[in-house]
């Protein structure tokens, strides 16, 4: 078997994906779990991006000790500054330096001939050398470059420090026999080539990502690039959980493992979901909410008599466990706190003790508290930046009655503390909600996408809801959940605006 490294690239290339938005504190939870599952390299992000990745990025590389850390930069003296700035508290950083170099890339994007291109590569490719001893160098858009030009570029910039080299295919074009042969080609063409990792990194523009990594890795990758859910730019990355199980599952065909501890699967697979409000498909292999459903009575019959029938992944391989019943309304402190280990979080004593008032309050509504119940909790009150500057919901009331458009009224404490009061109208009882608080804030604000989705199954299940925006053209995204719907879509709405001002004070800092 061949270990092959996996490089997780969620908090950057993952987070590229439109409406995304995090939050520091919600990067960092994502990067410890990301360390528990075990990846051998998270990307943390672009710190030359803006003010708020760079503080984020410097965050994780500070606190992750086991997985390596990379920053991200263009082949330019001061993307390379930031991006090591931002990591080099890291036990294990890398700077990761990115150059296109397909001929439509440098001649439209760039405006650079091939020999400049190269000569920019190496000149940075050696600049990050001298601050960092781990240099991954990407050929953007390798797979529609020439091959003999890549082999040349490859070359050089290995001479000049590389330690990676990774060959994107950046617009998801390349077919599985096209890839395999490229990496091939420089395994046969590159003198220095065995001195680093050869590394894939596929987009899923056509359904390929998975099978174009795999291609790699038979000739020749050691490294695979991706994300947990296969989130990403446009159709997104490989999605790493399906790459690790694919050689668990069929390692009889394929010789190759990982170091990914495949129990961790599932919930990072949630976490990420949740924060990012990229909602997993029920149909998704490996961690959609059906790959473990079997709805067929000829699938069930098999199943209750032999599991392999139809089963050739057990939930347990990935962490999928019932959901279990646990605390209720005469739950104290202690059980509580219990409960908080098992699930994984550790959170600081102001923190347990909201989180514990959050859960009284729930057992006051819903009869059954389940695992999901206390992971929504728990994570929404891990990730809570306090704004400086916050608007909150203190009263709303909608009226609904099916001949006449819905009206809200909403009560809003805004960041001076005052409490303001408006009413408004709407085509549905959101959009009253939403043109009201638009109307109380005064900021311009457009709606692009909303959705809503249960915690769990029964009548009583918290509602959770997403929401993509522009405020004053500003993109960003909100969550919230609660009981009640209609009060989850308002604060989603409310924590969207919040983050704008979040995002403009961390930019000021
Ligand atoms: O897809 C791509 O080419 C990238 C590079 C920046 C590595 O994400
Ligand atoms: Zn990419």
């Amino acid at each position: 078997m061949t270990t092959i490294k996996i490089f997780d690239t969620t908090l950057r290339d993952g987070e590229q994906s439109p409406g995304v938005n995090l939050n520091q504190l919600e990067k960092l939870e994502i990067a410890k779990q990301l360390e528990r599952l075990g990846v051998d390299v998270m990307e943390a992000g672009f710190p030359a991006s803006s003010q708020g990745d760079f503080e984020a990025v410097k965050k994780i590389a500070d606190t992750i000790t086991e997985s390596s850390v990379a920053a991200l930069a263009r082949a330019n003296k001061h993307d390379i500054d930031r991006a090591w700035d931002a990591i080099k508290g890291a036990k294990k950083p890398r700077i990761h330096v990115f150059i296109a170099t397909s001929p439509i890339h440098m001649k439209d994007k760039l405006k650079k001939t091939p020999e400049e291109v190269i000569d920019i590569a190496v000149k940075m490719v050696s600049y990050a050398k001298s601050k960092c001893d781990d240099i991954e160098f990407s050929a953007e858009d390798a797979s529609r470059s020439e091959l003999p030009f890549l082999a040349e570029i490859i070359e050089k910039v290995i001479d000049a420090g590389a330690t990676v080299i990774n060959l994107p295919d950046t617009v998801g074009y390349t077919t599985p026999k096209e890839y395999g042969e490229m990496f091939k080609y420089m395994k046969d063409n590159v003198k220095n080539i065995d001195d680093v990792d050869l590394s894939t990194h596929c987009h899923d523009d056509l359904g390929m990502a998975l099978i174009n990594s795999i291609a790699g890795v038979e000739n020749g990758a050691t490294q695979v690039e991706g994300t947990i859910n296969g989130i990403g730019e446009r159709a997104g990355n490989v999605a790493l959980e399906e790459l690790a199980v694919t050689f668990e599952i069929r390692k009889d065909f394929y010789p190759f493992d990982t170091n990914l501890t495949l129990k961790e699967i599932k919930r990072s697979s949630d976490i990420i979901s949740k924060l990012t409000g990229m909602v997993v498909p029920g149909n998704k292999a490996v961690v959609g909410r059906n790959a473990f459903a079997h709805e067929a009575g000829i699938h069930q019959d098999g199943v209750l008599k032999n599991a392999q029938t139809y089963e050739i992944i057990t939930p347990e391989l990935v962490g999928v466990t019932s959901n279990s019943l646990v605390l209720g309304k005469h739950s104290g402190r202690h059980a509580f706190k219990d409960k908080i280990k098992q699930l994984g979080f550790q959170l600081d004593e102001d923190k347990a003790s909201i989180a514990f008032n959050q859960f009284k309050q729930l057992t006051d509504r819903k009869k059954e508290v389940t695992d999901d119940d206390l992971f929504v909790i728990l994570m929404d009150v891990q990730t809570d930046i306090k704004a400086r500057v916050q608007y909150k919901l203190t009263n709303f009331k909608v009226t609904y009655d099916s001949n006449n458009s819905p009206s809200a009224s909403v009560s809003l404490e805004t960041p001076k503390n005052e409490i303001i009061t408006g009413e408004g109208t709407g085509n549905g009882s959101v959009e009253s909600l939403y043109n009201t608080i638009e109307q109380l804030i005064e900021e311009d604000i457009q709606l692009t996408d909303f959705t809503l989705s249960s915690i769990g199954r029964g009548k009583d299940a918290l509602a959770e809801v997403h929401v993509s925006m522009t405020v004053n053209k500003q993109v960003v995204s909100g969550r919230a959940t609660a009981q009640d719907v209609l009060e989850a879509s308002a604060n989603a709405f409310i924590n969207a605006i919040n983050r704008v001002f979040i995002i403009q004070a961390d930019e000021k800092e």
